[in-house]
């Protein structure tokens, strides 16, 4: 069921023209500035954009401007855990891995207590009304989030394409608070 999903929605998802991504993606990125949980945070820890998923780059560019922490995670597949980076400059900073994903190097990784983190952005595949997501199948949030302060807003960009009325959950699954599309902020709790 979850697998039917995640394909189901990964493939809609890869169907988006370039030039869809970019339109739908700066509209939910607009949405999003305008909230005061973007507003009030200082350390944003966002994900770097993969295929078609929402694009944060221009975000990241702003955040930079507005001269706030921009975050970034790195994965450490040896333990499915989640390295908190600093991202200073987007141009230096990353190189494309294996798997085709930007990251840093080991010159540019600056590790950073995840502690100091004001809002994460959360990745995902698929959700619902009530938060619940669909990753790659790692579960690399799942473990990451429950280690962070509980009142630390927890937010996902999705295409609208990207919201089904429910994802199957497991214990171990842990829900975003809100979700932005193109049309409309999800409040989830
Ligand atoms: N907090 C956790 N501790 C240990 N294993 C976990 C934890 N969260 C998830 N997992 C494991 O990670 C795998 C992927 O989780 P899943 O929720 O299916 O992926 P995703 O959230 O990426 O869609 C599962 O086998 C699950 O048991
Ligand atoms: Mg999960």
């Amino acid at each position: 069921m979850k697998e039917e999903l995640r394909k189901k929605i990964l493939l809609k998802r890869n169907q988006l023209e370039s030039d869809e991504v970019d339109r739908l993606s700066q509209g939910i990125v607009s949405k999003f500035t305008a909230l005061k949980t973007y507003q009030q945070a200082g350390n944003v820890m966002l994900y770097l954009d993969f295929r078609n998923e929402v694009k944060t780059g221009p975000l990241i560019e702003k955040m930079l401007q507005d001269k706030k922490q921009v975050l970034i995670p790195v994965t450490d597949p040896s333990d499915y855990s989640l390295i908190v980076s600093e991202l200073i400059d987007p141009q230096k900073d990353l190189f494309p891995s294996k798997f085709g994903m930007m990251e840093p190097n080991k010159d540019t990784l600056r590790p950073v207590d995840p502690n100091i983190i004001d809002l994460v952005l959360v990745p995902g595949l698929v959700f619902d009304k009530n938060g619940y997501r669909i990753g790659f199948g790692a579960g690399y949030y799942d473990r990451f989030l429950p280690t962070l302060d509980p009142h630390v807003p927890l937010v996902s960009l999705a295409y609208e394409l990207q919201i089904v009325d429910v994802v199957p959950k497991e214990p171990h699954d842990v829900p975003v608070h809100m979700i932005v599309t193109e049309q409309r902020i999800i409040q989830c709790r």
